[in-house]
């Protein structure tokens, strides 16, 4: 008996009839006949409350049909410690401790997919056994300005390297029946007023930066549930918003899953009803501090939807759609068959969060000291007595703060630990500058005599030592990299510049750590002979800190963001204030599709480190680009193989990257786009031919004129280089579209 057949005799079949259960609990039924039939045997009222809370951090079930709750938690980079029922504060359970994983910018940082999947399995793990059924990331908002607050919970101002970057995640982590939520779509792309800013934005930009990496995340991660932003889009609230949620998303993108809104992000109970919105989370409050003393059942897509439903205001279709989706994310995540049990803080999870920190680290200087000293990385033991490690950040616990992504962690190797541990004896610390504790809304007052104590000590101790690490950058604090605010300057805080320059004074060999997850002025630059980014690395930060310092692990991490001198050499700062941070209601975002390296390589402006960056302790020598043909029509692919070589004396990873130039746009074009990747280990010596495949999708920009992807005829060129500044090698090819060719 055919399948349609069989489907349509089970479909009047209320009970699995060789089972005796409802078909909706038999597991050996496909998924779409499952919710079906579940939402067949549902009330108007049931349905209704699939769609809202039930309290700070759980949805709904079917309590009379068998059919469970569903359970969220935060966050992108490890599960969020229990928070209470019904507030914000958390639990204090002592069985939630879990291990906090490198942030996403390091992720993306290592420019390798395999991270990514490892990441993405492990924290599943640790999700499910924590019995959580939708964990509330990863985030991939584009990083378009330095200041804002959340750019260390995203991937980068990268859409093909986000996008790349976040599906091998969503992927794996989906194998332990627990929902990805990608967010927070659209444009969040700030914390300034996130709650209402309206954004305005051309119709390329928007489809050419801000969502190719939520499509990649719904399209390829296929992730079962996404979270509608904060802000305005064109006049609406993202939660409920008729173009990003209900054209694009549920319509062009064919998104099965579940629109759930940030904590508190629905307006509007008619939009919500009709806009694409499906389940409404924390309203009345701001998903971190704030409380409220409405029910549950007050909500928006609650009694409110209810009573329109039942007066005929909106149509029931409305609520059937909403269910099922909910349905179906249950049945994929709660009452998933076969449940994996998860694992929580193993040294498994530790080695992986080891390895993501160790491949992305960005090694950015390593100067020599002197025509007569080398330069200090990697760190020998040999050559130091006294080693200083100097700032607040060797110490400091950086899970905690920076919002809703905070953990309680089970360990915690903080980078002195990790350098005490490596370098023994030889190392000592002090404090250097402090930062006061992470707390939203106000920044703790650090009194002028502590700083300048502090100051003085770490200046005297480093005039006295051989070698000093400086391990500083930002924090976890409010106005630093952290939520529901932004930075108030692009330049370090907590008086750290002003230290920098002071212990240079006295001591050339600074070995200079920043913590951060954003890009920070360096006037010291000159000063400082050795510069490492080393993100926010979770639990075992400071073992892949030592690993790299000491040379056991050749860096191998690329700048997923560029670092203007400057922050009005950043697209986002080069107009009016309109531009950023907005006039508290509206914003337009004025650089248009010119974000990032886009923005300093069309307007010529060096940035200070470049996207893609990212230095070795060994050398790589590129050989020519060949190309397999000079013409690419559609439905062809282009294959373009280039050699690379390790010509040092250590094994080394390199991430050779693909740009894509259209050499006569009649349009406005960036100079260059990023549209392949590749990591590869080299030993000292060998050479190994790196081969990429170039299609007509890759040559396409969004035409607003056509409202679609579109790639002109004529000449192209790919650029091959060791980041977008960094240019190898190169080879050109004409675009002809097919009906070109027939003539
Ligand atoms: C917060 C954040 C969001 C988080 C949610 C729950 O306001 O914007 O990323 O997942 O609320 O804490």
């Amino acid at each position: 008996m055919k399948n349609k057949s069989l489907i349509t005799l089970l479909m009047g079949v209320s009970f699995s009839s060789f089972a005796q259960i409802p078909v909706y609990q038999d597991v050996r039924q496909p998924l779409e006949l499952r919710v079906q039939d579940a939402l067949s045997r549902m009330t108007l009222e049931e349905k209704v409350k699939l769609c809202h809370a039930q309290s700070k951090f759980s949805s709904n079930g079917v309590p009379r049909l068998g059919i469970s709750e569903l359970w969220w938690s935060d966050g992108p980079h490890g599960v969020r410690a229990e928070i209470n029922w019904n507030d914000w504060g958390y639990a204090g359970w002592t069985n939630d401790s879990v291990t906090a994983f490198p942030a996403l910018t390091c992720l993306a940082a290592t420019w390798n997919p395999e991270m990514s999947a490892g990441y993405g399995r492990a924290i599943g793990e640790e999700a499910r056994y924590r019995k959580k059924d939708v964990l509330l990331g990863p985030g991939v908002n584009i990083y378009r300005t330095p200041l804002n607050g959340r750019n260390f919970e995203y991937m980068g101002e990268d859409p093909y390297l986000a996008g790349v970057m976040c599906v091998p995640y969503i992927q794996e982590l989906q194998k332990n029946g627990v929902a990805a939520c990608i967010k927070h779509y659209a444009l969040n792309n700030q914390e300034l007023w996130r709650g209402h800013i309206d954004v305005e934005l051309s119709d390329r930009a928007l489809h050419e930066i801000y969502l190719p990496a939520f499509k990649a995340a719904v399209q390829e991660g296929e992730a079962w549930s996404i979270m509608g932003a904060y802000n305005k889009i064109r006049g609406q609230h993202a939660c409920h918003n008729d173009l990003i949620l209900n054209q694009i998303l549920k319509n062009d993108w064919a998104f099965d899953g579940v629109v759930v809104t940030d904590w508190g992000g629905c307006h509007d109970t008619q939009e919500a009803a009709l806009y694409g919105l499906d389940v409404e989370m924390g309203s009345y409050t701001n998903g971190l501090t704030s409380e409220s003393e409405f029910s549950y059942e007050d909500y928006f897509l609650a009694q409110p939807y209810l009573n329109m439903l039942q007066a005929g205001a909106v149509c029931q279709s409305t609520v059937d759609d909403k269910a099922a989706r909910v349905l179906r994310l249950i049945f994929r995540t709660s009452m998933l068959p076969d449940k994996p049990f998860g694992s929580l803080a193993t040294q498994d999870h530790y080695d992986v969060a080891e390895a993501i920190g160790n491949e992305g680290i960005v090694l950015l200087k390593n100067a020599p000291v002197s025509k007569k000293q080398k330069a200090l990385l990697p760190i020998d033991p040999a050559r130091y007595k006294r080693i200083l490690v100097v700032g607040d950040n060797a110490t400091r616990l950086l899970n905690e703060g920076g919002g809703s992504s905070e953990l309680k962690v089970k360990d915690m190797i903080s980078p002195l630990d990790g350098l005490k541990a490596r370098y023994g004896d030889k190392v000592n610390y002090t404090q250097g500058y402090t930062a006061g504790r992470p707390m939203y809304g106000r920044i703790e007052g650090i009194p002028q005599s502590i700083s300048d104590s502090l100051r003085k000590e770490a200046v005297r101790m480093a005039a006295e030592s051989d070698l000093v690490i400086f391990v500083g950058g930002l924090n976890k604090n409010h106005y630093q990299d952290c939520e529901a605010g932004d930075r108030l300057s692009y330049g370090l805080p907590f008086g750290q510049d002003e230290l920098i320059r002071e212990i240079t004074g006295v001591n050339k060999n600074m070995v200079l750590l920043l913590l951060s997850g954003n890009a920070v002025e360096m006037p010291w630059l000159d000063q400082v002979p050795a510069i490492v980014q080393s993100w926010y690395l979770g639990s075992m930060g400071g073992k892949s800190i030592a690993n790299v310092l000491s040379g056991d692990i050749n860096p191998s991490g690329k700048l997923p963001f560029s670092f203007p001198v400057r922050l009005n050499d950043c697209g986002a700062h080069a107009f009016d204030e309109m531009s950023y941070p907005g006039d508290s209601i509206r914003q337009i975002y004025k650089e248009d599709i010119l974000v990032g390296y886009r923005w300093h390589d069309t307007k010529e402006i060096p940035a200070l480190f470049p996207f893609g960056y990212g230095m070795s302790y060994t050398d790589f020598e590129y050989g020519k680009a060949r190309i397999s043909g000079q013409t690419l029509r559609d439905e062809q692919l282009l294959t373009i193989t280039v050699p690379v070589k390790n010509t040092g004396k250590v094994a080394g990873k390199e991430v050779i990257q693909l740009y894509v130039n259209e050499a006569e746009a009649k349009v406005l074009r960036p100079t260059k786009e990023l549209k392949g990747f590749r990591k590869v280990e080299l030993q000292p010596g060998e050479t190994q031919e790196v081969t990429f495949t170039v299609s007509v999708d890759d040559l396409k920009y969004y035409d607003d004129t056509r409202q679609a992807w579109h790639a002109e005829p004529g000449a192209f060129r790919v650029l091959i280089g060791t980041s977008s500044a960094d240019i190898r090698s190169e080879a050109g090819f004409n675009y002809e579209p097919a009906l070109m060719g027939n003539k």
